[in-house]
Protein backbone atom coordinates (compact mmCIF):
# COMPACT_ATOMS: atom_id res chain seq x y z
CA UNK A 1 0.00 0.00 0.00
CA UNK A 2 1.32 3.36 -0.53
CA UNK A 3 1.87 6.31 1.55
CA UNK A 4 0.34 9.50 0.84
CA UNK A 5 3.85 11.19 0.40
CA UNK A 6 6.59 9.35 -0.59
CA UNK A 7 10.04 11.22 -1.73
CA UNK A 8 11.19 10.39 -5.84
CA UNK A 9 14.61 10.07 -6.11
CA UNK A 10 14.61 10.55 -9.84
CA UNK A 11 17.57 9.04 -11.12
CA UNK A 12 15.84 8.19 -15.17
CA UNK A 13 18.25 10.44 -16.99
CA UNK A 14 20.78 13.63 -15.96
CA UNK A 15 17.76 15.60 -18.97
CA UNK A 16 15.67 15.92 -15.40
CA UNK A 17 17.79 18.59 -13.62
CA UNK A 18 16.55 21.47 -13.07
CA UNK A 19 17.86 25.08 -13.80
CA UNK A 20 18.97 26.96 -10.57
CA UNK A 21 18.06 29.83 -8.79
CA UNK A 22 20.83 31.63 -9.86
CA UNK A 23 20.13 30.56 -13.39
CA UNK A 24 16.20 31.92 -13.06
CA UNK A 25 17.84 35.14 -12.08
CA UNK A 26 20.41 35.53 -14.38
CA UNK A 27 17.96 34.55 -17.35
CA UNK A 28 15.19 37.43 -15.90
CA UNK A 29 18.42 39.44 -16.02
CA UNK A 30 19.75 38.44 -19.37
CA UNK A 31 20.13 41.09 -21.94
CA UNK A 32 19.04 40.44 -25.48
CA UNK A 33 18.93 41.34 -28.79
CA UNK A 34 18.20 39.40 -32.02
CA UNK A 35 20.52 36.60 -32.66
CA UNK A 36 19.14 35.96 -36.39
CA UNK A 37 20.74 39.30 -36.86
CA UNK A 38 24.03 38.38 -34.65
CA UNK A 39 22.88 40.98 -31.99
CA UNK A 40 22.12 38.97 -28.61
CA UNK A 41 25.01 39.76 -26.31
CA UNK A 42 24.68 37.09 -24.00
CA UNK A 43 24.71 34.78 -26.87
CA UNK A 44 28.14 35.70 -27.81
CA UNK A 45 29.02 35.67 -24.63
CA UNK A 46 28.70 32.22 -24.33
CA UNK A 47 29.77 31.17 -27.91
CA UNK A 48 33.09 33.23 -27.18
CA UNK A 49 33.25 31.51 -23.96
CA UNK A 50 33.13 28.22 -25.11
CA UNK A 51 35.22 28.37 -27.82
CA UNK A 52 38.13 29.52 -25.70
CA UNK A 53 37.02 26.56 -23.23
CA UNK A 54 37.26 24.72 -26.17
CA UNK A 55 39.87 26.56 -28.34
CA UNK A 56 38.26 26.62 -30.96
CA UNK A 57 37.21 29.51 -33.49
CA UNK A 58 33.79 30.25 -32.90
CA UNK A 59 31.26 28.42 -31.43
CA UNK A 60 27.38 28.41 -32.09
CA UNK A 61 24.11 27.98 -29.61
CA UNK A 62 22.02 25.24 -31.19
CA UNK A 63 18.56 24.23 -29.48
CA UNK A 64 19.56 20.15 -28.58
CA UNK A 65 22.45 17.92 -29.18
CA UNK A 66 20.62 16.35 -31.70
CA UNK A 67 20.57 19.50 -33.47
CA UNK A 68 24.10 19.97 -33.18
CA UNK A 69 24.88 16.37 -34.63
CA UNK A 70 22.96 16.67 -37.34
CA UNK A 71 24.32 20.13 -38.42
CA UNK A 72 27.96 18.63 -38.02
CA UNK A 73 27.36 15.70 -40.03
CA UNK A 74 25.64 18.29 -42.85
CA UNK A 75 28.45 20.44 -42.73
CA UNK A 76 31.43 17.97 -43.02
CA UNK A 77 29.51 16.16 -45.20
CA UNK A 78 29.49 17.91 -48.73
CA UNK A 79 29.94 15.53 -50.81
CA UNK A 80 26.38 13.66 -52.61
CA UNK A 81 27.25 9.94 -51.72
CA UNK A 82 29.26 10.88 -48.24
CA UNK A 83 29.03 8.00 -45.09
CA UNK A 84 29.96 8.89 -41.84
CA UNK A 85 31.96 6.47 -39.16
CA UNK A 86 29.79 5.54 -36.23
CA UNK A 87 29.73 3.41 -32.85
CA UNK A 88 26.71 0.91 -33.44
CA UNK A 89 25.39 1.96 -29.71
CA UNK A 90 25.91 5.48 -30.32
CA UNK A 91 23.22 8.17 -29.42
CA UNK A 92 23.62 9.79 -32.98
CA UNK A 93 22.58 6.33 -34.53
CA UNK A 94 20.08 4.67 -32.47
CA UNK A 95 18.26 8.01 -31.24
CA UNK A 96 18.26 10.56 -33.53
CA UNK A 97 16.03 9.28 -36.31
CA UNK A 98 18.53 8.64 -38.89
CA UNK A 99 18.31 12.34 -39.47
CA UNK A 100 22.02 12.17 -41.15
CA UNK A 101 20.50 9.89 -43.75
CA UNK A 102 16.57 11.37 -44.19
CA UNK A 103 17.60 15.02 -43.91
CA UNK A 104 21.42 15.44 -44.44
CA UNK A 105 21.55 12.79 -47.11
CA UNK A 106 24.64 10.91 -45.42
CA UNK A 107 24.43 7.24 -44.66
CA UNK A 108 26.24 6.01 -41.51
CA UNK A 109 28.02 3.15 -41.52
CA UNK A 110 28.27 1.66 -38.17
CA UNK A 111 30.73 -0.40 -35.98
CA UNK A 112 29.95 -2.41 -33.27
CA UNK A 113 31.14 -0.52 -29.97
CA UNK A 114 33.48 -1.64 -27.38
CA UNK A 115 32.28 -2.46 -23.69
CA UNK A 116 34.77 0.79 -23.16
CA UNK A 117 32.84 2.87 -25.54
CA UNK A 118 35.64 2.62 -28.25
CA UNK A 119 35.34 0.93 -31.44
CA UNK A 120 38.10 -1.27 -32.92
CA UNK A 121 40.29 1.28 -34.78
CA UNK A 122 41.47 -1.83 -37.20
CA UNK A 123 37.90 -2.08 -38.59
CA UNK A 124 37.68 1.65 -38.97
CA UNK A 125 40.56 1.34 -40.86
CA UNK A 126 39.09 -1.23 -43.32
CA UNK A 127 35.70 0.33 -43.04
CA UNK A 128 37.39 3.84 -45.01
CA UNK A 129 36.18 4.00 -48.65
CA UNK A 130 35.79 5.89 -51.49
CA UNK A 131 38.27 5.34 -53.98
CA UNK A 132 36.05 2.99 -55.47
CA UNK A 133 33.13 4.40 -57.51
CA UNK A 134 31.03 2.03 -56.32
CA UNK A 135 31.30 3.12 -52.87
CA UNK A 136 30.18 5.69 -50.68
CA UNK A 137 32.68 8.60 -49.54
CA UNK A 138 34.01 7.76 -45.55
CA UNK A 139 34.07 12.10 -45.06
CA UNK A 140 33.52 11.40 -41.27
CA UNK A 141 34.15 9.98 -37.95
CA UNK A 142 31.93 10.27 -34.64
CA UNK A 143 32.90 9.67 -31.36
CA UNK A 144 30.43 9.81 -28.32
CA UNK A 145 32.08 10.94 -25.38
CA UNK A 146 31.87 10.40 -22.67
CA UNK A 147 29.47 7.28 -23.92
CA UNK A 148 25.80 6.59 -23.08
CA UNK A 149 24.88 3.30 -23.45
CA UNK A 150 27.51 1.84 -22.51
CA UNK A 151 27.01 3.27 -19.21
CA UNK A 152 29.09 6.74 -18.95
CA UNK A 153 32.58 5.55 -20.04
CA UNK A 154 34.89 7.97 -20.76
CA UNK A 155 37.20 7.40 -24.38
CA UNK A 156 40.60 7.09 -23.36
CA UNK A 157 43.03 9.90 -24.78
CA UNK A 158 45.16 7.12 -26.51
CA UNK A 159 42.67 5.81 -28.31
CA UNK A 160 41.43 9.12 -29.60
CA UNK A 161 44.61 10.18 -30.65
CA UNK A 162 45.33 6.86 -32.74
CA UNK A 163 42.14 7.80 -34.13
CA UNK A 164 42.98 11.09 -35.30
CA UNK A 165 46.07 9.98 -36.86
CA UNK A 166 43.99 7.79 -38.87
CA UNK A 167 41.43 10.41 -40.02
CA UNK A 168 44.24 12.45 -40.88
CA UNK A 169 46.21 9.98 -43.26
CA UNK A 170 42.70 9.52 -44.83
CA UNK A 171 41.32 13.23 -45.08
CA UNK A 172 38.29 12.58 -42.72
CA UNK A 173 36.79 14.65 -40.56
CA UNK A 174 36.08 14.01 -36.92
CA UNK A 175 33.12 15.12 -34.97
CA UNK A 176 32.88 14.47 -30.97
CA UNK A 177 28.95 13.94 -29.49
CA UNK A 178 30.25 15.28 -26.04
CA UNK A 179 26.75 16.13 -24.90
CA UNK A 180 28.87 15.14 -21.69
CA UNK A 181 31.97 16.09 -22.11
CA UNK A 182 32.75 17.88 -19.12
CA UNK A 183 32.30 14.65 -17.17
CA UNK A 184 34.81 13.00 -19.20
CA UNK A 185 37.30 16.12 -18.58
CA UNK A 186 36.46 15.30 -14.73
CA UNK A 187 37.37 12.43 -14.81
CA UNK A 188 40.31 12.34 -16.33
CA UNK A 189 41.29 15.57 -15.07
CA UNK A 190 42.33 17.28 -18.13
CA UNK A 191 40.76 20.56 -19.51
CA UNK A 192 38.09 19.66 -22.68
CA UNK A 193 40.14 21.44 -25.17
CA UNK A 194 42.33 18.29 -24.33
CA UNK A 195 39.59 15.99 -25.68
CA UNK A 196 38.86 17.70 -28.36
CA UNK A 197 42.08 18.69 -29.24
CA UNK A 198 41.91 16.98 -33.22
CA UNK A 199 38.18 17.46 -33.61
CA UNK A 200 36.98 19.18 -36.69
CA UNK A 201 33.87 19.76 -33.87
CA UNK A 202 32.07 19.44 -31.04
CA UNK A 203 29.16 19.60 -29.38
CA UNK A 204 28.12 19.47 -25.90
CA UNK A 205 24.64 19.69 -23.82
CA UNK A 206 23.87 22.68 -21.46
CA UNK A 207 20.63 20.83 -20.61
CA UNK A 208 21.77 17.45 -19.44
CA UNK A 209 23.58 17.15 -16.25
CA UNK A 210 24.30 20.81 -16.63
CA UNK A 211 20.76 22.00 -15.41
CA UNK A 212 20.36 24.83 -17.91
CA UNK A 213 16.84 24.64 -19.38
CA UNK A 214 17.54 24.52 -23.20
CA UNK A 215 20.52 23.98 -25.43
CA UNK A 216 23.58 22.90 -26.85
CA UNK A 217 26.87 24.64 -28.17
CA UNK A 218 28.55 23.61 -31.44
CA UNK A 219 32.39 24.54 -31.91
CA UNK A 220 35.16 24.80 -34.52
CA UNK A 221 36.63 26.90 -37.37
CA UNK A 222 35.15 29.82 -37.94
CA UNK A 223 34.29 28.59 -41.87
CA UNK A 224 32.62 24.85 -40.16
CA UNK A 225 30.64 28.03 -38.01
CA UNK A 226 29.59 30.10 -41.12
CA UNK A 227 28.22 27.03 -42.32
CA UNK A 228 26.56 25.98 -39.45
CA UNK A 229 24.68 28.81 -38.79
CA UNK A 230 23.50 28.90 -42.14
CA UNK A 231 22.03 24.62 -41.62
CA UNK A 232 20.48 26.24 -38.17
CA UNK A 233 18.71 28.80 -39.91
CA UNK A 234 17.30 26.21 -42.42
CA UNK A 235 16.52 23.49 -39.69
CA UNK A 236 14.27 26.08 -37.97
CA UNK A 237 16.92 26.63 -35.47
CA UNK A 238 17.67 30.49 -35.46
CA UNK A 239 16.41 31.68 -32.51
CA UNK A 240 15.73 35.24 -31.81
CA UNK A 241 16.08 36.74 -27.91
CA UNK A 242 17.82 33.75 -26.90
CA UNK A 243 20.25 34.90 -24.50
CA UNK A 244 17.38 34.01 -22.07
CA UNK A 245 18.91 30.45 -22.42
CA UNK A 246 22.50 31.34 -23.11
CA UNK A 247 22.23 33.28 -19.91
CA UNK A 248 21.39 30.19 -18.22
CA UNK A 249 24.33 28.23 -19.87
CA UNK A 250 26.62 30.31 -18.67
CA UNK A 251 25.49 29.84 -15.18
CA UNK A 252 26.26 26.35 -15.84
CA UNK A 253 29.78 26.99 -16.98
CA UNK A 254 30.46 28.95 -13.99
CA UNK A 255 28.25 26.65 -11.19
CA UNK A 256 27.73 23.51 -12.20
CA UNK A 257 30.88 22.18 -14.09
CA UNK A 258 33.40 22.49 -10.95
CA UNK A 259 30.48 20.48 -9.07
CA UNK A 260 30.70 17.66 -11.40
CA UNK A 261 32.85 15.45 -8.93
CA UNK A 262 30.59 14.96 -5.99
CA UNK A 263 27.85 14.10 -9.20
CA UNK A 264 30.33 11.34 -9.87
CA UNK A 265 30.89 10.15 -6.25
CA UNK A 266 27.62 9.90 -5.45
CA UNK A 267 27.38 7.56 -8.65
CA UNK A 268 29.95 6.05 -7.57
CA UNK A 269 28.52 5.16 -3.65
CA UNK A 270 25.11 3.64 -4.88
CA UNK A 271 27.10 1.62 -7.42
CA UNK A 272 29.24 0.64 -4.65
CA UNK A 273 26.66 -0.18 -2.53
CA UNK A 274 25.12 -2.33 -5.17
CA UNK A 275 28.40 -4.22 -5.88
CA UNK A 276 29.00 -5.19 -2.44
CA UNK A 277 25.57 -6.92 -1.66
CA UNK A 278 26.72 -9.46 -3.52
CA UNK A 279 23.42 -10.61 -5.31
CA UNK A 280 23.43 -13.33 -7.52
CA UNK A 281 20.66 -11.38 -9.12
CA UNK A 282 21.93 -8.30 -10.33
CA UNK A 283 25.06 -6.27 -9.76
CA UNK A 284 27.66 -3.55 -11.39
CA UNK A 285 30.95 -3.36 -13.04
CA UNK A 286 32.36 -1.40 -10.13
CA UNK A 287 35.78 -0.85 -11.96
CA UNK A 288 34.66 0.99 -14.76
CA UNK A 289 32.04 2.88 -13.06
CA UNK A 290 33.50 6.64 -14.34
CA UNK A 291 30.88 9.80 -14.79
CA UNK A 292 27.29 10.01 -13.77
CA UNK A 293 25.76 7.02 -15.53
CA UNK A 294 25.96 3.38 -14.44
CA UNK A 295 24.31 -0.08 -15.51
CA UNK A 296 23.42 -2.37 -13.32
CA UNK A 297 23.08 -5.81 -15.07
CA UNK A 298 20.96 -8.30 -14.47
CA UNK A 299 22.61 -11.92 -14.08
CA UNK A 300 19.16 -13.99 -14.27
CA UNK A 301 16.95 -12.18 -15.99
CA UNK A 302 14.09 -14.86 -16.21
CA UNK A 303 13.84 -14.89 -12.88
CA UNK A 304 14.00 -10.66 -12.12
CA UNK A 305 13.99 -8.91 -15.05
CA UNK A 306 15.69 -5.34 -15.10
CA UNK A 307 11.83 -4.39 -15.66
CA UNK A 308 10.59 -6.52 -12.19
CA UNK A 309 13.09 -4.30 -10.28
CA UNK A 310 12.38 -1.27 -11.73
CA UNK A 311 8.69 -1.21 -11.01
CA UNK A 312 9.50 -2.61 -7.47
CA UNK A 313 11.87 0.69 -6.71
CA UNK A 314 8.65 2.68 -7.62
CA UNK A 315 6.52 0.74 -5.04
CA UNK A 316 6.72 1.50 -1.57
CA UNK A 317 5.10 -1.47 0.42
CA UNK A 318 3.72 -1.40 3.86
CA UNK A 319 6.44 -4.08 5.38
CA UNK A 320 9.70 -1.59 3.68
CA UNK A 321 8.05 1.02 5.88
CA UNK A 322 7.41 -0.70 8.81
CA UNK A 323 11.06 -1.68 8.31
CA UNK A 324 11.99 1.40 8.93
CA UNK A 325 12.77 2.14 5.05
CA UNK A 326 11.61 6.50 4.72
CA UNK A 327 13.24 9.38 4.74
CA UNK A 328 13.64 11.57 8.06
CA UNK A 329 10.19 12.63 7.86
CA UNK A 330 8.64 8.94 8.34
CA UNK A 331 7.63 9.20 4.09
CA UNK A 332 8.41 5.88 2.09
CA UNK A 333 11.02 6.32 -0.78
CA UNK A 334 10.58 5.37 -4.62
CA UNK A 335 13.58 5.52 -6.70
CA UNK A 336 12.90 6.06 -10.48
CA UNK A 337 15.46 4.05 -12.79
CA UNK A 338 15.00 3.00 -16.65
CA UNK A 339 15.00 -0.50 -17.50
CA UNK A 340 16.98 -1.54 -20.99
CA UNK A 341 15.61 -5.04 -21.36
CA UNK A 342 16.66 -5.46 -24.73
CA UNK A 343 20.40 -5.64 -22.71
CA UNK A 344 19.15 -6.70 -19.47
CA UNK A 345 20.05 -3.60 -17.65
CA UNK A 346 18.93 -0.90 -15.67
CA UNK A 347 20.35 2.64 -16.34
CA UNK A 348 20.98 5.24 -13.64
CA UNK A 349 22.28 9.20 -14.14
CA UNK A 350 23.15 11.30 -11.37
CA UNK A 351 23.06 14.79 -11.27
CA UNK A 352 23.17 17.73 -9.41
CA UNK A 353 20.25 17.97 -7.43
CA UNK A 354 20.64 13.95 -6.25
CA UNK A 355 22.69 15.58 -3.46
CA UNK A 356 23.86 13.29 -0.66
CA UNK A 357 21.47 12.95 1.45
CA UNK A 358 19.23 11.76 -1.99
CA UNK A 359 21.87 9.61 -2.40
CA UNK A 360 21.86 8.47 0.95
CA UNK A 361 17.98 7.01 0.57
CA UNK A 362 18.98 5.77 -2.99
CA UNK A 363 21.29 3.24 -1.45
CA UNK A 364 18.74 2.38 1.41
CA UNK A 365 16.03 1.39 -0.83
CA UNK A 366 17.45 0.03 -3.72
CA UNK A 367 19.41 -2.17 -1.01
CA UNK A 368 16.23 -3.36 0.72
CA UNK A 369 14.79 -4.25 -2.29
CA UNK A 370 18.05 -6.26 -3.41
CA UNK A 371 17.65 -8.31 -0.18
CA UNK A 372 14.00 -9.34 -1.14
CA UNK A 373 14.97 -10.57 -4.14
CA UNK A 374 15.86 -13.97 -2.18
C1 LIG B 1 25.26 11.16 -26.00
C2 LIG B 1 24.09 11.98 -26.42
N1 LIG B 1 24.17 12.70 -27.54
C3 LIG B 1 23.16 13.48 -27.96
C4 LIG B 1 21.99 13.55 -27.24
C5 LIG B 1 20.86 14.39 -27.77
O1 LIG B 1 20.63 15.51 -27.03
P1 LIG B 1 19.21 16.28 -27.10
O2 LIG B 1 18.26 15.49 -26.28
O3 LIG B 1 19.52 17.61 -26.55
O4 LIG B 1 18.81 16.33 -28.53
C6 LIG B 1 21.85 12.81 -26.06
C7 LIG B 1 20.60 12.87 -25.29
O5 LIG B 1 20.42 12.23 -24.30
C8 LIG B 1 22.93 12.01 -25.63
O6 LIG B 1 22.86 11.26 -24.53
Amino acid sequence: MCTPKETIIDLRSDTLSQPTDEMRVAMANAVVGDDVYGEDPTVQELEQKCAELFQKEAGLFVCSGTMGNLISIMCHCQYRGSEAIVGQSSHVFLYEQAGASTIANVSMNTIPNNDDGTYSLDEFQKRIRGSDSHEPITSLAIVENTHNICGGKVIPLEWIDELASICKDNNIKMHMDGARIFHAAEYLNVPVARITRDFDSVTFCLSKSLCAPVGSVLMGSNEFIRMARRYRKALGGGMRQVGILAAAGLVALNQIVPRIGDVHEHTKQIAQAIYDMKSPYLTVDIDTVQSNICMIHFLQPKKYSAQYFVERLNRVTSKELSDGITDKFGNGIIVKVMARDEWNCIRYVTYFHINGEMTELAIKKIKYCITELD
